[in-house]
């Protein structure tokens, strides 16, 4: 929408019979459907034909990497989903999105009275902060501590090394900065999983360029998330970290960093 409009956003519960699957890829069965409808400029048929395919953009250079529906296809294909789109120029656009509809509860952490290995998962898992800026360690440091999580921080990795000889109790979660003066992140997580492999660890940084990835985080049994983040998402990845089993390496896990 260059000049503006309309964006309109709606979820609805829909059953696919037989008869409406046919020719497409999709089972009967029930479905969530979330519509994303514009006002923009909309599609011709030919560029229709190829907005899923990676890299097909009517951006200018810089403006676009035409991966953006590439993946939203993807992601919508692997959760055994389809995607259907009503398009005219001029007139707007708009993306149904077809995902199969469960009716089980998702399990969280704080609906698992007990872990695998017995181990109570609570609301207060332990999270080791490790962020030298003062500001950004403060501002998570107060989100996590609000969203129930036991926080314990440390303004480098040699601060976060000395504080779990102190610690008695478990630390759930390593979240830590990348680049950092004096250890990095990749350093400090080596040291602690060498003792502590059952820690989860979640890498920040707000650098994500190839240095960084040849530093070696793809291939720690981690996961990452790129600053800036809010809150919300930060809490969303760390329960589903916690809800991943304990931190023990496993070789596919390695090779999932989203990075
Ligand atoms: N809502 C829409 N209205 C009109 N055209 C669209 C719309 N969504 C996608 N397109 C067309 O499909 C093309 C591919 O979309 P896609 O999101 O894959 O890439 P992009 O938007 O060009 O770049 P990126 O999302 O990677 O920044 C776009 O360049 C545009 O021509
Ligand atoms: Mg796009």
């Amino acid at each position: 929408m260059p000049r503006g409009g309309r964006l309109h956003i709606a979820l609805a519960n829909l059953t696919l019979d037989a008869f409406s699957c046919s020719g497409r890829e999709l089972a009967a069965g029930d479905y969530v459907r979330m519509s994303v409808a514009d006002t923009g400029c909309g599609m011709s048929e030919e560029t229709l034909s190829y907005i899923f395919e990676p890299f097909f953009t009517t951006k200018d250079e810089g403006r676009g990497t035409g991966l953006g529906l590439a993946m939203v296809y993807g992601i919508v294909s692997q959760a055994g989903g389809g995607i259907d789109v009503e398009t005219a120029v001029g007139r707007g656009t708009t993306f149904h999105i077809l995902l199969p509809r469960t009716t089980e509860q998702e399990r969280l952490p704080e609906d698992m009275a007990h872990g695998a290995d017995g181990t109570a998962v609570g609301h207060s898992e332990a999270i080791l902060l490790v962020e030298d800026d003062e500001h950004v360690r403060t501002f998570v440091a107060k989100g996590l501590q609000k969203s129930g999580f036991t926080v314990l921080c440390a303004a480098s990795g040699e601060e976060a090394l000395a504080l779990i000889e102190r610690h008695e109790e478990r630390i759930h979660v390593l979240l830590t900065d990348v680049v950092m003066p004096g250890l990095n992140g990749r350093e400090l997580s080596e040291r602690i999983l060498a003792r502590h492999g059952e820690m989860h660890v979640l890498f920040m940084s707000g650098y994500s360029d190839d240095a960084i990835l040849r530093s070696g985080i793809e291939t720690a049994h981690a996961d990452f998330i790129q600053k800036p983040f809010s809150i919300d998402e930060l809490t969303f990845t760390i329960r589903r970290l916690l809800c991943s089993g304990d931190g023990s390496p496993e070789p596919e896990a390695r090779k999932s960093m989203p990075m």
